[in-house]
């Protein structure tokens, strides 16, 4: 499916690609739409793919990655394609080492101790990832001319989260006594990372991603002090980092479950996107930002439990969204992944809901 603002001439090809101009502050009607996850093991052709190598392998071999990107673009036409890669795929290039395993998830090799700290080398990251900008300018010759490509990261925090944990948590409790007891080794941590992952979005950007985005999915467990210190604080860095070498580049930030610290988080980090997880109301947010931060957009948010249940419900509530924020810098998106048994005839319709006039 094209999108209605797909380009009438080659001349204006640029400025013809709607999530590109949303994300740099615009008001597009009907919104453009992607969704976080939307390559994954909802699809079948996904699925297929899975059979063939680990998660790691599909990451870092340009065909696979290329291919499993543009899967959903296939399917869908979203105006957006979101590198096929992983938030983890930073601390297994400085050398942690990294397994997903079915049924649990990612395990790293836990990093406690100055020592553990110091076997990591940032230095490899460039040459580790290499594999991911070729996936990138692939990518980039091979998208529609309407496709917006969009790389990311995770943010130091939630990426601190994983490495210190050795894998997932429900509270994140190593992380949270690490910050208490050795603030100066986790602070070293932090700072590794806002280093390499500011070189790593720039990579990204000069191998072909229109925009970048950040994903702090853990954002949401800090206390206010702390949120300033490991959220707000390096994005800030990073933003500043990127800009400086690529200006025009939009970056999207996603401090889930912040509560009313998106707030400060979008007046002080300089991100030119907010992403909304399922809990904020988009039209308050907008209310509470404009005056704030002028021009930001927002992107989101509905949950991506109403897209697994689908019907009639999903297509009012995608609606609902889509209007609360007509005339409004915005972009359609879920307030978090697509959930794994999610129907793949439900994003069809979703697509289709916030697309039609
Ligand atoms: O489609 C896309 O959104 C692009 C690719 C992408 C993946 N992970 C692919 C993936 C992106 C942007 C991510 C981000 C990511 N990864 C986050 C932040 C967003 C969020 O969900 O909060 C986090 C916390 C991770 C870490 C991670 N990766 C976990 C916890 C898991 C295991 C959970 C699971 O679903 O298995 C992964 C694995 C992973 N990353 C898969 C995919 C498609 C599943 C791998 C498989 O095929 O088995």
């Amino acid at each position: 499916m094209i999108s209605e603002n797909a380009p009438s001439s080659p001349s204006s090809k640029p400025l013809s690609k709607p999530l590109l101009r949303a994300l740099r502050g615009e008001a597009i009607w009907p919104p453009p739409v992607w969704l976080m996850r939307q390559a994954g093991r909802y699809l079948p052709e996904f699925r297929a793919m899975r059979d063939k190598a680990d998660f790691l392998t599909r990451c870092m071999t340009p065909d696979m990655a290329t291919e499993l990107t543009i899967q959903p673009i296939r399917r869908y036409g979203m105006d957006g394609a979101i590198l096929f890669s992983d938030i983890l795929i930073l601390p297994w290039a400085m050398g942690q080492s990294l397994d997903f395993i079915d049924g649990r998830g990612p395990v790293l090799s836990a990093i406690r101790s100055e020592a553990d700290l110091a076997r990591l080398d940032p230095k490899r990251v460039q040459d580790a990832v290499a594999p991911v900008r070729e996936t990138l300018s692939r990518l980039a010759k091979e998208l529609p001319d309407v496709t917006t490509l969009l790389g990311f990261a995770g943010s130091p925090f939630t990426v601190a989260c994983y490495m210190v944990e050795g894998g997932g948590s429900r509270d994140f409790a190593e992380t949270r006594r690490m910050m208490q007891t050795n603030p100066a080794l986790f602070d070293r941590l932090i700072d590794t990372l806002i280093s390499s992952t500011a070189e790593m979005l720039c990579g990204q950007i000069e191998a072909g991603a229109e925009a970048v985005m950040l994903f702090d999915s853990w954002a949401g467990i800090l206390p206010p002090s702390a949120f300033r210190r490991y959220v707000i604080e390096p994005t800030r860095q990073i933003v500043a980092y990127i800009r400086a070498r690529h200006p025009n580049t939009p970056l999207i930030g996603f401090p889930r479950l912040g509560g009313i610290m998106v707030r400060e988080y979008a007046q002080k980090t300089g991100i030119n996107t907010l992403a909304l997880d399922t809990v904020a109301d988009p039209a308050q947010i907008s209310e509470l930002l404009s005056k704030d931060v002028p021009g930001l957009t927002l992107q989101g948010n509905m949950d991506p439990m109403i897209l697994f249940s689908g019907g009639e419900a999903m297509i009012r509530e995608a609606q609902a969204i889509r209007d609360a924020m007509r005339g409004k810098p915005h972009v359609f998106n879920l307030g978090h992944g697509v959930m794994q048994h999610t129907p793949p005839e439900n994003v069809a319709a979703l697509v289709e809901a916030v697309r039609s006039v």
